[in-house]
């Protein structure tokens, strides 16, 4: 079986890249990348760039996109425009769509990345806990896709991918917030791949396993998350990493897809099948006391 693709811990770009798609696959487009500043948006904004797009990666965290935006250029040759945006404040995603369009005079991927997580058993979770997620994950993708169908995508087409997740597919303990708000995500997949098809949107989900070097593994895996990357209870025995993530991303959003809308695409190395609640272990007794 081949090997994965070499990855870094932190959001640094790769030392070296060897192309598996042609070059040029997305020679010239533009994407909108939300969290595109961190994790596995970041690994998904280098790789489009290596393959010839420009990017925009939006956060609420400016020095955060900043620096990114720097790595990301100089790494790839190629443009890319640093936008401190909150998700879950319409106005203010309008306000970053026109400024990109302003920088590029148009979008043609939208990659909804950005999202919030934490455990926490759900008779625990506070009303505002569980919303705040919901806002992130869901109604912040719902915001983006809404404002870029409206402004771009209707008149000329457009690809979305959403990151989403599986802890829904099985239900997760700890996990009420997130596996709710990314099911709900997967939901508005399907229903917007059929509503825009006609106007040549696609709409696909990606929904990663765990992977190593993210956010997401360390406040999920507890401390000795990513120690090593061997996980024998996982049927390809191992994390994933972001490059891997990044490459199906990479697929979904160029016209290798051309035909695909409305489907999610799990990379999780079979995880979701087999893989223990491994979650339940790593909070202590007192939250699971409530559950
Ligand atoms: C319980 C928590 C909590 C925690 C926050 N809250 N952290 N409750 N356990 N660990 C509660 C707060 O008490 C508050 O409720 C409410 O949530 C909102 O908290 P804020 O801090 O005001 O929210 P905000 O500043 O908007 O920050 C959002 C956040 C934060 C999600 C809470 O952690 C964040 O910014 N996360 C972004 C980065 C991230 O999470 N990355 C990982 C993505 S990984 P009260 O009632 O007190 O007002 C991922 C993996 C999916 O999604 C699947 C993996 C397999
Ligand atoms: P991450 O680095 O923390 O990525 C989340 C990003 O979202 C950050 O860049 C964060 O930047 C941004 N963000 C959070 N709230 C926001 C808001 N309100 N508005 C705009 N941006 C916001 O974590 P990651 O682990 O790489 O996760 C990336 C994606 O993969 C997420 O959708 C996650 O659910 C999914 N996922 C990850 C894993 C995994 O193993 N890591 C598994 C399954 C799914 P700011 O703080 O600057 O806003």
């Amino acid at each position: 079986m081949a090997q994965p693709p070499p990855d870094v811990e932190g959001d640094d770009c790769l030392p070296e890249y060897r192309h598996l798609f042609c070059p040029d696959l997305l020679r010239d487009q533009v994407a909108f990348i939300t969290g595109g500043g961190s994790g596995i948006g970041f690994r998904i904004a280098e790789v489009f760039m290596r393959h010839g797009c420009h990017t925009v990666i939006a956060s609420r965290s400016l020095p955060r996109v900043l620096t990114a935006a720097k790595k990301l250029a100089a790494a790839t040759g190629r443009r890319c425009l640093p936008l401190s945006v909150d998700v879950r404040d319409a106005p203010g995603v309008m306000a970053a769509v026109d400024q990109a369009l302003q920088e590029f005079g148009k979008v043609d991927i939208l990659v909804n990345c950005a999202a919030g997580n934490f455990l926490c058993p759900a008779g625990a979770l506070s009303f505002n806990a569980f919303k705040t997620v919901i806002d992130i994950d869901t109604i912040g993708t719902f915001n983006v896709s809404r404002v870029l169908y409206e402004k771009v995508f209707q008149n000329r087409g457009g690809v979305i991918v959403n990151i989403t997740a599986t802890l829904g597919l099985r239900g997760q303990v700890l996990q009420v917030h997130a596996g709710s708000a990314k099911a709900a995500v997967d939901a508005m997949t399907r229903h917007l791949a059929v509503e825009w098809g006609p106007r040549h949107v696609r709409v696909n989900s990606l929904a990663p396993g765990p992977i190593s070097g993210t956010e997401g593994l360390r406040r999920l895996g507890g401390p000795q998350a990513g120690r090593s990357t061997s996980v024998p209870a996982i049927p390809l025995q191992r994390l994933g990493n972001k490059t891997e993530v990044a490459h199906s991303a990479l697929y979904l959003a160029s016209s290798l897809s051309s035909y695909v809308t409305g489907a999610m695409l799990v990379v999780d190395g079979g995880a979701w099948l087999t893989l223990p609640n491994q979650a339940r272990g790593q909070v202590d007794s007192a939250p699971l006391a409530k559950l």
